[in-house]
């Protein structure tokens, strides 16, 4: 009988219409955010096949992209943990610590370019840098090139993805398939997702709390679109600087880009999708409790003290950002020949 009434309320709650404090909510909350799409979406200036995507999902996992045999993309940006390391900042080549942490490669076939100062334009572009940056795969696309080359198989898949190409096995369509492979890493159908198409009991009152707050206190200002940021530029401490500790001294952000006087430690608005999934926080990795880099974001950038309410509320709906994480089928790797390169 208690089953049956508690059936019934159910059914009653779910078929009442949304009160006008909810049908406000959700109607700003439009105006700013957009549900991950749940197809994948198109890359500019190369088309998503499947072909691409098999190909690229291989050369993701295999380690010897990596000069050491021993360091694939998914090491620090594995897909098992919300896509990237959990680290405060990465270990790559030779064990070497590199000076940033490293963001999620999931849906960041949103962001508007990549990299925490932005330097490169698309995925693209971004996947040349590591495999060839000191601190991370410490390979040549030459090498690179020979060792895909001394491998059968791999020549034959560079082939059905890359079709009447002569020379299709280049360090240049290892990035094209990569890319391709990750605008398949997205995460649809987080509870926010659910709550941004309609279905208003899908966020709790506290995270309804938070994501008023989100917008009101003026967090919306930098993160949003899909990502809730990923696509403009600001300085780390528009009102406040936070210490040097967070915010190191000699990482200057797009300064190093752009090397402009209005670039000095200004970064991208970090993406927040799956933000519960990736601490540590900030691009210094130095913040490991996401309720700690709200307060830190409402001083160093609104000049805001927050209430532990507040930020409580706020952190809430960060963690309905949490989408369906990409069942990936680990991919079996071709063995090497006696002509691949050696690890080094
Ligand atoms: C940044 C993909 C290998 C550490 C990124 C981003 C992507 C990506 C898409 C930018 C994300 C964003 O800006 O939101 C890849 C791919 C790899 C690879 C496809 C293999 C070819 C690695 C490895 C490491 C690493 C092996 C660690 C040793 C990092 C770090 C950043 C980053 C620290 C941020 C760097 C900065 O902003 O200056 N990666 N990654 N990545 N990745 Fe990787
Ligand atoms: C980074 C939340 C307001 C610009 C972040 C991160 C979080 C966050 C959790 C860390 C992302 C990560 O490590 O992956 C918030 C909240 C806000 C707020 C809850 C309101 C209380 C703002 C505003 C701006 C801004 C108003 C622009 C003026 C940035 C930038 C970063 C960032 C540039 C990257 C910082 C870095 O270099 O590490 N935000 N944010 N945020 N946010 Fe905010």
């Amino acid at each position: 009988m208690r089953t049956l009434l508690l059936a019934a309320t159910l059914v009653a709650l779910a078929g009442m219409p949304a009160s006008a404090n909810d049908q406000a909510l959700l109607k700003d909350a439009r105006d700013y955010f957009k549900p991950i799409p749940s197809i994948v979406p198109a890359v500019k200036d190369n088309a998503v096949t499947r072909e691409k995507v098999e190909l690229g999902k291989m050369l993701f996992f295999d380690p010897r992209v990596s000069a050491s045999h021993l360091i694939s993309c998914n090491t620090c940006h594995n897909l098992s943990m919300g896509g990237d390391d959990n680290l405060e900042t990465s270990i790559g080549h030779g064990w070497a610590k590199g000076p940033r942490n490293a963001p999620t490669v999931l849906n960041a076939v949103f962001n508007k370019a990549q990299f925490w100062d932005g330097r490169a334009a698309d995925l693209k572009a971004q996947a040349k840098g590591p495999i060839q940056a000191g601190v991370e795969m410490n390979n040549t696309p030459k090498v690179v090139e020979e060792t895909l080359r001394s491998i059968p198989a791999y020549v034959t898949k560079f082939k059905t993805a890359f079709p009447n190409q002569t020379q299709p096995v280049t360090f240049d369509n290892l990035a094209m398939a990569i890319e391709a492979f990750e605008a398949t890493l997205i995460t649809p159908a987080s509870r926010f997702d659910q709550f941004l198409e309609g279905n208003v009991t899908a966020l709790n009152a506290t995270e309804k709390e938070g994501l008023r707050l989100f917008m009101d206190k003026g967090c919306v200002a930098c993160h949003q679109g899909v990502n809730l940021g990923g696509e403009e530029y600001y300085p780390f401490g528009v009102v406040e600087k936070p210490g040097a500790t967070i915010l190191p001294e000699k990482d200057r952000g797009r300064f190093e880009v752009t090397k402009t006087a209005d670039a000095d430690y200004v970064f991208r608005a970090g993406p927040l999708r799956n933000i519960a999934l990736t601490a540590p926080y900030f691009h210094s990795g130095k913040v490991w409790d996401l309720k700690q880099a709200v307060a830190v974001m409402a001083t160093s950038q609104l000049g805001a003290k927050l209430t532990d309410k507040e930020i409580d509320a706020i952190t809430a709906f960060l963690v309905s950002l949490t989408g369906e994480q990409p069942r990936v089928e680990l991919p079996i790797l071709p063995i090497s020949t006696t002509e691949t390169p050696m690890p080094k």
